[in-house]
Parts: C-alpha cells; structure tokens; sequence
C-alpha cells in the first residue's frame, strides 16, 4: 500500500525525513521511532496524540498488539462496563448491530483521521483503544490515574493473524520492539495500573479473566448469570455471525469482516513453516529472556 506523503503536516514530514526507514510488507516505508516500527498514518496519529491526549483518571485504555485479540477485548469490556445501560441479555444490544470497533475510538487513528477531534466530548468513563507502545504513551496517561488492560498473545499466532488480515488490505504495523516486555513489567510493578491479560487466558477462561478486569476497573459486583451473558455476547461464533460484523465497513475502508478469521490459539501451525516457527521461537527467546513471561 502505498501512503501519500501529502496527507501528512509538515511536522510530521520533517520528523520522517530524520528518521530511520525500512522498505516496509504492508506498506510502502515503515519508520522507527521510539523503538518501534510505523507506518506514516500511524506515526502520525501517534505524534498528535502525544501532543493532545489528556488523559482523565476514570479513563480506561485498552492495549494490544495489532492482531492479539482488540476486537474481542473491545467487545467485552465495552459489555462489561454497560451493563447496566445496555443489559446483556437485552435483544437490543449495540455489539449485536455494531462493529466494536465502531463503538470504541483507536486513539492514534482517530487522530490521524481527525488532527483536532475532541476526546473531552466523550461521556465518563471514556473507553479507548490503542497500540502504543508503553515509552511512546501520552505523559497524562502515565501520570494520571487511568486504567490500561493489555492484552497479548503468542507472537506466533499473532504473526500469523497479520499476515491473513494484510493479505485482505489495511495498512498496519510490524513489531520490532516488544511492547509486551514493557507492559509487562509496568503490571508487576503497578498492578492497580496496568492489568496483564493474554488472548491464550481469554480463550480458556473468558469468565474468570472478564471478572479479573471487572474487579481491576473497580466495577463492583457482577452477577455470575451477567458474567455469562458477556462471555456469549462476545464469542467469536456470536459476533462473527452479526450483520454488522460481516457485511460492515470501517470509515477507513477495512472490512469488518476482516477483524475475524478464526479466532483459535495455536493455530499458527497451519501457516508457519518449522523453520519460522523456531526462528520465531529463536527471537522470542531473546526478546523475552529472564522476564518471567511465557507464551
Ligand atoms: P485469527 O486471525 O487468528 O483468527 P485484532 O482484533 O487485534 O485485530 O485481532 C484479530 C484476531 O482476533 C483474529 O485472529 C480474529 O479471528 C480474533 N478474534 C476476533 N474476535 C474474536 C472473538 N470474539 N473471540 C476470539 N477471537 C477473536
């Protein structure tokens, strides 16, 4: 995909020409900054909302690697955290006609679509998602009180949900720097900051992962009967199967449908070779040495 240079303001254009850049896979040129890998639009969202991001302390921002379950965990936490407006059990509820990613701002790429669009606007609790890596946060998230839960998921597997996902478009980024690392050891050393979640714990145990991040976000008590509603509202087979979800499109263009393939955990195996896997295998171990942080 080709991105037009453009589009960009000239302060973007004059970081990009002092940066480091790659012939990027999805993209024309990727650049390095902070420690990661961007695309153009991306760095560009990133830059303005480090720039005008003020993060309130009721906040709540999800974190993930592109393709390590954001759509799933939007869903559930948006469920959660509505249940009293939107019931679960409700035959009338948002999920059921509306792409979770509809419901819920990317930060950086609303900030690319829109320079100035007004997060304040937005009704408390405010509910955001993004990709940021830890270091490139806005300095009022990491100083305010805001909640971030971060989900992860076996770099192989997310690898792999890439590369499907880029062959039916969009414009998304590779990691190089892993953000897990960081996010990590930001929840062991401020657990009432940073929940630690995995795609891998979300799939085995949806329920008590869902009652984890209700107690993390201070949501009080949840029933065991609306703790079940949620988990069947935002299964794969459930929302893979709305109208919404299939025949949808982001403003951006990207297919709704594209946002769910196969939802399983090793399935990884099926597309990588033994020999990526175990060069797969190889960095991680590198990458993830003496962290404590297992896949
Ligand atoms: P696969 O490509 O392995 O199937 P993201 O939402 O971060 O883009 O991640 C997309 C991945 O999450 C895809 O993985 C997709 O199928 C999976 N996914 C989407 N919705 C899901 C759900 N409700 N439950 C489990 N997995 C889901």
């Amino acid at each position: 995909i080709e991105e037009k240079f453009q589009d960009l303001t000239q302060e973007t254009r004059d970081l990009i020409s002092s940066l480091p850049s790659e012939k990027g896979w999805l993209v024309s040129q990727m650049y390095q900054f902070q420690g990661r890998w961007h695309t153009q639009a991306l760095l560009q969202g990133l830059l303005q909302c480090q720039k005008h991001f003020e993060a309130k302390d009721s906040d709540i921002i999800l974190v993930t690697n592109p393709k390590s379950g954001t759509t799933w965990l939007k869903a559930l936490v948006f469920a959660l955290i509505n249940r009293n407006q939107f019931p679960v059990s409700s035959g009338n509820h948002p999920l059921l006609v509306t792409n979770p990613h509809l419901l819920i701002p990317f930060l950086e790429g609303v900030y690319y679509e829109s320079p100035n669009f007004d997060f304040s606007e937005l009704p408390s609790p405010r509910l955001m998602n993004t990709h940021i890596s830890l270091l490139s946060l806005p300095e009022s998230v990491k100083s305010s009180s805001c909640k971030i839960v971060y989900c992860c998921r076996n770099p192989k597997d997310m690898f792999v949900s890439l590369w499907h996902f880029g062959k039916k478009l969009a414009p998304e980024e590779t990691a190089d720097y892993p953000i897990e690392k960081a996010y990590w050891y930001a929840s062991l050393e401020n657990p009432n900051k940073v929940l630690f979640v995995t795609y891998e714990e979300l799939k085995k145990q949806t329920g008590d992962t869902i009652k984890r991040i209700a107690e993390f976000l201070g949501c009080g008590f949840i029933e065991a009967e609306e703790v079940r509603g949620i988990v069947k509202l935002c299964s794969f087979e459930s929302l893979s199967s709305l109208e919404a979800n299939r025949e949808g499109k982001l403003p951006n263009g990207v297919e709704t449908k594209a946002f769910f393939r196969k939802g399983e955990v090793g399935g990884w195996r099926d597309t990588l070779s033994e020999s990526l896997a175990e060069e797969i295998d190889r960095t991680m171990e590198e990458k993830f040495q003496g962290s404590g942080l297992k896949f």
